[in-house]
């Protein structure tokens, strides 16, 4: 961790569970995707307070991490999330850690595929962060655009991908393609911040 890195995450405070604690646990498991970094968790939440969001959609849920930082924001205006991820057993684990944070009755946790499960829900999403497998970003697009409200922001996150070395450059492809088509559709508009692994944000006028 560089200096800047680690001064700026003193002032992250923590919500219980630790969604900060849950981040260095999962990294040092080989069973799991990474889950957001701390500065990103806070900027999500952070976000949420922004715009006011009572609805939020996420899609790769993996054990929770990132759904503790929305519910830490959601929590205060009585929003809710639906969250959806494809691997039954990261399902589960997400299950428990929102139970014992509290935040069973504020969260919908889907277990099933991004694309089909999303086809079923109402649009007027506030916020959508689309952090599920890299080669969805571009694919899914237009289905997210549409069930984002206006003024809703969508969220994207690992969008650096394509620049960062150790990064399997089939992802980035995916990932390039994915920012170059927010940045190109007149519906949104959008722009990149280097938190994390690049976090692309587009506003739907
Ligand atoms: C990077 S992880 C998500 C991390 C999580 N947002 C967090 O910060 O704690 C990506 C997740 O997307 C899920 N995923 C991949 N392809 C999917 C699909 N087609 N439908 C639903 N989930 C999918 C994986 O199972 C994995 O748990």
């Amino acid at each position: 961790m560089n200096d800047k890195l680690e001064y700026l995450r003193t002032f992250i405070t923590a919500v219980n569970p630790e969604p900060g604690k849950l981040f260095s646990e999962n990294s040092g498991r080989g069973d799991i995707q990474p889950s957001v970094e701390p500065e990103t968790g806070r900027f999500l939440s952070f976000l949420v307070h922004l715009i006011s969001a009572r609805r939020v959609l996420e899609l790769g849920t993996s054990n929770g991490c990132s759904a503790l930082w929305f519910m830490d924001a959601l929590k205060e205006n009585g929003g809710s999330l639906v969250t959806i991820d494809s691997k039954e057993r990261l399902h589960h684990e997400a299950l428990l850690n929102l139970q014992n944070a509290g935040f069973s009755e504020q969260v919908t946790a889907i277990f099933g595929d991004a694309e089909e499960e999303t086809a079923k829900l109402e649009p007027g999403f506030d916020l959508i962060f689309q952090d599920c497998g890299k080669y969805l970003y571009p694919k899914m697009h237009e289905q997210l655009v549409g069930l984002l409200k206006a003024g809703g922001l969508l969220v994207a996150d690992d969008t650096l991908f394509s620049v960062e070395s150790g990064v399997r450059p089939n992802l980035g492809r995916f990932t390039d393609e994915y920012n170059r088509m927010v940045f190109s559709d007149p519906r949104l508009f959008s722009c990149i911040l280097p938190v994390g692994h690049g976090l692309t944000l587009s506003f739907k006028r």
